[in-house]
């Protein structure tokens, strides 16, 4: 007999934990007041405070082409709060993290690289009314015929779509590639969807909500039925960001206007984006703001370990924080007085960063945590994985964390559970952890073993 048996799909994907995975926001009240235990948070009010305000600002449109620094000793969760900016900002205020280093390649200037980067942190909202055909698909049938250069195959010739409004109900016919949209958005009867009259694209709005039931837990949006006619003038938003218009602009044969930008987004680019292109898009997006058919929506543009930029992105980064068009930029260092990438040796500045940008920034601190805000923390990552922790082991753990550094005491983590499995024991225990204290040397002890022996080359 044949054996058939199910594929899961509940995949490891969600049980990896990444070192943000706890990170759920910045865990404010409605006045902006950190609580203590929050958000996956612990401890840090007073950075966090400072993070909600800057969420509020970006929020109100209010602020933009401004920096702000996160400056602070490493793992004190300078990281963590970008992450939850974005998170409290939602999914439709462009992100855009980058570490320092990522701005230097062979293949683009540096200075290009970053104005990409700012470019990806602008958001457009584009409102455009369009003539489509929407409904709820009562019907959806391919029509085939025979293949026109012969042999046995059959060929899709056209599909009849039935659509279904409060007022009435139409037949389209309609041409195969639309039949592929189609399929590509997963349409299926008791949907409701809109094809755009000019371009033929296919939007997928939810299923109808005469299908809803109430035992449907999948997440599953619903949506009524669309009133008025079948065919009609439509209000359509598309979220787009800055750079994604220079992609589209950039291929070869790119169109006039934002509509036929929008078509092309997901092609990938062929064509080098220059200056000349970023400014016809500006003017393009200017010309659309001052329509009233777009708006602006600066979003955040993190910079992580800012020490690796060197004096020349500096500067660029002064000229391009003065733009028009900036998004907010997060920066974050973990230096103290350090040497400005790209100059002479002995010229120091706080953070690596020249004291004209300097300047220019809002600084917000991160504190080293202490010994019981280490052990909250400790706890809640041992909640994520899955493991059970006993106090007095905590306690030793978050002792690690204060003598090295949190990260040290997190990453002892993963091993002592490991080593409690081994041992049958649901539970880590003090032991645990002294043999993974044995096994994997924290960095103190590491550099004072290389002291001691000479042997290494
Ligand atoms: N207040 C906090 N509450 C909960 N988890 C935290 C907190 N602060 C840091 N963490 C966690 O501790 C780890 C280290 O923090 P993070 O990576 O944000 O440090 P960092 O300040 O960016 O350090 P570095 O300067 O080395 O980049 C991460 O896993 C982070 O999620
Ligand atoms: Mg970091």
């Amino acid at each position: 007999m044949v054996q058939i048996t199910e594929v899961k799909d509940t995949q490891s994907r969600e049980a990896r934990t990444a070192a943000h995975t706890h990170i759920k926001g910045l865990g404010l009240d409605e006045k902006g007041v950190a609580k203590k235990i929050e958000g996956g948070f612990v401890g840090q009010n007073d950075a966090r405070e400072a993070c909600g305000i800057i969420v509020d600002l970006i929020k109100s449109k209010k602020m933009s082409g401004r920096a702000i620094l996160l400056a602070g000793p490493p793992g004190t969760g300078k990281t963590a709060l970008a992450l939850a900016i974005s998170q409290e900002l939602g999914p439709k205020v462009p992100f855009c993290p980058i570490v320092g280093s990522e701005l230097y390649s062979a293949e683009v200037k540096k200075t290009a690289a970053l104005m990409e980067n700012f470019r990806r942190a602008i958001g457009l909202r584009i409102k455009e009314t369009k003539e489509v055909y929407e409904g709820e698909v009562i019907e959806l049938t391919p029509e085939e015929s025979e293949n026109p250069l012969g042999g046995y195959g059959k060929t899709i010739s056209h599909v009849i779509v039935g659509l279904k409004t409060a007022k009435g109900t139409k037949n389209l016919r309609l041409d195969p590639s639309i039949y592929e949209s189609i399929q590509k958005e997963r349409v299926t009867i008791g949907d409701v969807i809109y094809i755009e009259a000019n371009t033929g694209s296919v939007k997928r709005v939810g299923r109808s909500d005469a299908y809803a039931t109430e035992f449907d837990l999948e997440a599953e949006e619903y949506v009524p039925l669309p009133k008025g006619e079948v065919h009609k003038k439509k209000e359509i938003v598309q979220d787009v960001t800055l750079h994604d218009l220079d992609v589209a602009n950039a291929r070869p044969q790119g169109g006039q206007d934002v509509l036929s930008m929008m078509g092309q987004l997901l092609k990938p680019k062929k064509t080098e984006i220059t200056d000349k292109l970023r400014s016809e898009v500006n003017k393009v997006v200017s010309k659309y703001i001052d329509q009233g058919v777009a708006e602006l929506i600066p979003g955040v543009l993190f910079i992580d370990e800012v020490n690796m930029l060197d004096i020349e992105i500096f500067t660029y980064l002064n000229k391009a924080l003065e733009s028009l068009m900036a998004p907010i930029v997060v920066l974050a260092s973990n230096r103290g007085l350090t040497t400005i990438r790209g100059t002479d040796d002995d010229i120091k500045a706080p953070h690596g960063c020249p004291p004209d940008l300097i300047d220019r920034l809002l600084i917000v601190r991160t504190l080293a945590y202490n010994q019981e805000e280490i052990k909250i923390i400790i706890g809640k990552r041992a909640g994520l994985e899955g493991l059970n922790v006993s106090n007095e082991a905590l306690d030793k753990l978050s002792l690690h964390g204060i003598n090295n550094s949190l990260r040290y005491a997190l990453q002892l983590l993963s091993p002592a559970g490991i080593l409690a499995k081994t041992a049958n024991r649901q539970e880590i225990t003090v032991d645990d952890i002294e043999e993974c204290e044995i096994l994997f040397l924290d960095s103190k002890r590491s550099i004072k073993v290389l002291e001691e022996s000479s042997g290494y080359i």
